[in-house]
This record gives structure tokens, sequence and C-alpha cells, in this order.
């Protein structure tokens, strides 16, 4: 199908080091239309039908750029919608051993290092180039990462491409290449709530996750390192059901969590999650080249945090799903490799599709 390509640029703020910062709108009207901003990489904005066609946007951010500048936000930071790299999530002891060598990371989260650290890619200018295709059309974000930064190895050319078609898809591409080998997992860190009412929580929504398994987690927040069975745990979401549910704050894991704060480990890689909110109808179906995805359900949002027409951001007023492989993996070797040797080619698609009904 031939489509009409609606792409827009508009300034957005500018950073405290006066760079301009600029948002990019992408538009099948009446079927999804998406901001993305070059900081960060970061989508701002995902306007949805429900199921009487009425459009809201169904993703936390702010009006303008100050939002993400604004002292409550840095205090509490929680890298709304931003991609995150160079490794989604939290590494053990803040180290890691690549060919015989040891990697000393920064500290960014008290005394862990997570989501690639205090200048991770969360907090870049990325250059923009919009484009079309016969299908779809999106716009793609490239970063140069320089060898050593944040203590990774190696330079990595980086793309991530946001595209929407009109099947109410919007699809977020990974590509990156390295000079030396070195450790790659990024992800999309956007927080969802499908009813587009933040001041209301995510509790109610339906969540079904095609995985019997999940990893456990320690006190900090860390994976053990063992796939557990998610049959008579909170997390046993493979048949569907509220995500309110899980919440029993007497399990250890949730306790760990505050929440679900847990990856889970995909059975299959089409359709593997569903959200859905039964008060609008709107549905977002997953499918991802990941094997796993972090389930995060905005447990330490605590209404601190103001954001689109000043309403409070509370604990669980949304659920961020952020497909990668699984946090951790470079000190565990039983779970995937995250390992990029040198020159070769990373690529990795998730697809958020979305409807109503
Ligand atoms: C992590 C949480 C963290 C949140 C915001 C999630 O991906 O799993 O532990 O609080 O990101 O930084």
């Amino acid at each position: 199908m031939l489509i009409k390509p609606a792409i827009t640029a508009q300034p957005f703020g500018k950073t405290l080091n006066g760079e301009d910062v600029n948002l990019y709108t992408l538009e099948i009207p009446g079927v999804i239309k998406a901001s993305i901003m070059d900081y960060g990489a970061t989508l701002t904005h995902l306007f949805i039908p429900d199921r009487n066609g009425k459009m809201a946007d169904i993703v936390l951010g702010f009006d303008d750029f100050d939002g993400y500048q604004k002292k409550e936000y840095l205090e509490n930071y929680c890298y709304i919608g931003s991609t995150v790299g160079r490794i989604g999530g939290r590494i053990k002891g803040n180290q890691f051993v690549l060919d015989g060598k040891k990697y000393l990371l920064e500290p960014n989260n008290g005394k862990v290092h997570l989501h690639g650290g205090k200048e991770g890619w969360d907090r870049k200018l990325w250059e923009a180039e919009p484009f079309n295709k016969e299908d779809s059309f999106g716009v793609a974000f490239t970063l140069f990462s320089p060898d050593g930064e944040g203590g990774y190895p190696g330079a990595i050319d980086f793309k991530v491409t946001y595209l929407i078609n009109p099947n109410g898809e919007l699809t977020i591409e990974y590509h990156g290449i390295s000079d030396k080998t070195t450790i790659l997992n990024p992800t999309n860190h956007s927080y969802f709530n499908l009813s587009g009412d933040f001041s209301s929580s995510i509790l109610d929504h339906d969540l079904q996750i095609v995985a019997n398994n999940f990893l456990p987690m320690d006190e900090n927040s860390l994976p053990t390192g063992e796939l557990k069975n998610v049959r008579d745990t909170p997390f046993d979401f493979v048949e569907g059901k509220k995500i309110g549910k899980a919440i029993d704050r007497e399990n250890e894991q949730i306790k760990y969590g505050n929440g679900i704060d847990h990856s889970f480990v995909f059975d299959i890689q089409e359709k593997c999650a569903k959200l859905y909110d039964p008060k609008s109808g709107r549905l977002l179906e997953l499918s991802t080249t990941e094997p796993g995805v972090q389930v995060y359900t905005s447990n330490y949002l605590d209404g601190s945090i103001f954001g689109k027409d000043g309403v409070a951001y509370n604990q669980h007023c949304a659920i961020c799903l952020e497909t990668q492989h699984f946090p951790d993996s470079i000190n565990q070797e039983s779970f995937p490799s995250v390992v990029l040797k040198q020159g070769e080619i990373f690529h990795s698609t998730s697809t958020f599709k979305f409807s109503a009904q």
C-alpha cells in the first residue's frame, strides 16, 4: 500500500548547554501519531484511538523540553520514553570481564550502574533523519559513542529508527557496529497507560506475557541467575490477568521490586505480550526479536514529578515493557550473550501494534 508520509519537525526547546532540541512527529490520521525528540531519541507522545475513535496520548512525558530538564525530574530521573544504552538494566558490582580484561563502569543509581550510566544514550543529542518507505515512514536517529564512554570498550556507530504504518504499528529498530569487541543491550523506556489518563493507575489493565519463566531478583534488583517457572507465582501472566492481581505485597520478589520490576523469558517472539485497557478498549500487542522483556510497573514514581498538563505521576500510573536481553547478562554465563564482536552488525526490532476493541 502506498501511503502519504506526514512527518513534521519543530523546535522543542534547548538543552542547558544551549543546543536546539527538535521534535519529529509522524502521523497517520485517525490511526497513530508519534512524536520523538532528538534528545535521547526519546518517544515523547503517542496518540492512539480508543474504541470510539477518540485519540489520546498514551505515554508519559512532558509538554515541552523544559519538563525533561526540571530539577524535580532530574532528581527523580526515570528515563521517560528514552532510548537506553549501551546496556539496559543493572550490572552487578559495576564491572565485567571481556576477553580476559576487566572493565569498570560508573555508578549512577546509588552504588549501581544502571541503563548505561550517568551520561547514557538517553542524555545525548542524536542526529535525526526522516525517511519514507513504500508502506511505512519514520525517523532514524544516529549516534557515535566513543571508545571508553561510560567505561565500555569500543567505539560504536549506533542507529535507532522509529517507524509507523497504517496497521497501527510503531516499530523501533536498533542497529550498531563497534570497532572493538564490546557489550550492547539497548532498549526503549516508554511508560504506557492505555487509558490516556495518567492520573489513573494501570493496575486495572490486563496483561498477558507468553513467558513460562521469569528472572527472580536479589534484594538489589539484580537477577540471581535462576530462570524460575511462573506457575503459582504472581508472575504468571501466561493466560493474561489484571496487573493489580500480581502486586502481592507479601511476596518477597514483589517486595524486592516494590512491584513488578522483573524480566520475563519469552516462549514466542510474535505477539509475545499484550496489554489491554478495558475502559478505552485500547490494545497493545508486542512482537520482538529480543529474548525477554523487563516489565516495570512504575514502582518508584511517587507523585513528585508533574508531567503533561501538570498531572502528578504516581506509583503504578504506567507500565514499561523494555524488550531486551536479560539484565546483567555479561555476569551470568547461562544467559543469552550480549557480546558484540568487533565489526559484527547488531540488529534488534520491536513492534508495538495498537488497535481497539
Ligand atoms: C528498572 C527500574 C528503575 C527504572 C527507572 C527500570 O528499567 O528496572 O529498577 O527504577 O527503570 O530508572
